[in-house]
């Protein structure tokens, strides 16, 4: 089996994907068409809408909109969440972590915006192979207040979807909002054991970047613009860096592939390191593609592919027997698919 093949057929564990950034094109389309019957050539406009070829971040950010006006009904949200999920359960990913931030509108309330959700997922979950975790997304650009409304949502649910609900994840344009100010609401998840996941150093600022890890988290999304110093203090809190490379170069906070910071903490061992997608409809991308990607810029060994799966369900927000049950499936892969090879 040549290398692109051996990859799309691994069983993968993705754990960074925000679930409005997560549709491919075909699936925007047939959201399209179930929600507007439009005919295909008004489809594959509307899909082209989503992805975004390149630029900076704020750019970027304007192609959400798009999708939140997808999913501002319970029929499209819940479409959408089904298509996120046999997206990725289609591309063998066996663990999946969505993340979402809950949004009010006339429809519905962000209480009910979870639950459709949650609702879409256990439904998914029983036709695809597939497990998903949701973590709630607080956006950095909007108030405390509404973080709190997020953490307190979180909490309220959690007692019924206790295998679903795992974490809070910190995210919205890095450019905004003081992370200080949300310090005392992720304190609140923290001690009632939700798991953190924090976009940190996705740009260029110090200072924040001191009081995340200051703080802590237990799993760092992006980790572009760490320092040395800063890596020491990471790999010694045993935080793990979601990786997100085509997202990074499509974004320019990363120049180009092999200038990626992968690279240094992956090869280098300053921090365990996980692939993630981000947001693979905006950026047209798969796991698949960026495990690909790693490895052929990288050079990675086999090994090394195992390593980085490995890694992912180490640091997954779920309980000990179900990452042994994880790990067992991947080493039983990479186990008969290079028994005849001596190497890699
Ligand atoms: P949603 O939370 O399901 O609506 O997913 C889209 C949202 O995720 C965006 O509006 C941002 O708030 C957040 N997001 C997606 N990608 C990134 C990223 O690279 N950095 C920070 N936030 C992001
Ligand atoms: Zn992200």
């Amino acid at each position: 089996m040549d290398t692109t093949n051996f990859i799309r057929m691994m069983p993968k564990i993705e754990l960074h994907a925000h679930l409005n950034g997560s549709l491919c094109t075909k699936s925007i389309e047939e959201l399209c068409e179930e929600l507007y019957g439009v005919n295909s050539n008004e489809k594959v406009l509307l899909s082209k809408e989503l992805v975004f070829d390149g630029g900076n971040l704020d750019q970027c950010f304007l192609k959400f909109r798009f999708m939140h006006e997808l999913t501002a009904t319970k029929k499209g949200l819940q479409l959408a969440t089904e298509l996120a999920i046999r997206d990725f359960a289609k591309d063998n990913v066996i663990y999946l972590e969505l993340r979402t931030t809950p949004k009010k509108n006339s429809e519905m309330s962000k209480e009910e915006y979870v639950k459709n959700v949650l609702e879409a997922i256990e439904r998914t979950m029983k036709i695809e192979s597939i497990h998903v975790s949701l973590l709630l997304s607080i956006d950095r650009s909007k108030s405390v207040a509404e973080a709190e409304e997020t953490v307190n949502i979180a909490l309220q649910l959690k007692n019924t979807y206790k295998d679903i609900i795992s974490g809070i994840d910190f995210s919205g344009n890095p450019k905004l909002g003081n992370f200080m100010h949300f310090i005392p609401v992720l304190e609140k998840a923290r001690k009632n054991d939700l798991k953190l996941a924090l976009h940190c150093a996705e740009i260029h600022n110090p200072a924040e970047i001191d009081q995340m890890i200051k703080f802590g988290m237990e799993r760092c999304g992006h980790g572009t613009f760490l320092s040395e110093l800063q890596l020491n203090e990471i790999y010694r809190r045993n935080i793990a860096i979601e990786c997100c490379l085509t997202s990074n170069v499509k974004c320019s906070t990363v120049k180009c592939y092999d200038d990626h910071h992968f690279k240094h903490i992956f090869n280098d061992k300053k921090a365990p390191v996980i692939l993630c997608t981000d947001d693979c409809g905006v950026f047209d991308t798969t796991l698949s593609n960026e495990f690909v990607l790693a490895k052929n810029t990288f050079n990675l060994t086999k090994n090394d592919l195992l390593q980085l799966s490995l890694n992912a369900v180490e640091f997954a927000f779920v309980h000990e027997h179900f990452k042994h049950d994880l790990k067992q499936r991947i080493r039983h892969y990479f186990k008969i698919q290079t028994e005849p090879e001596s190497k890699n």
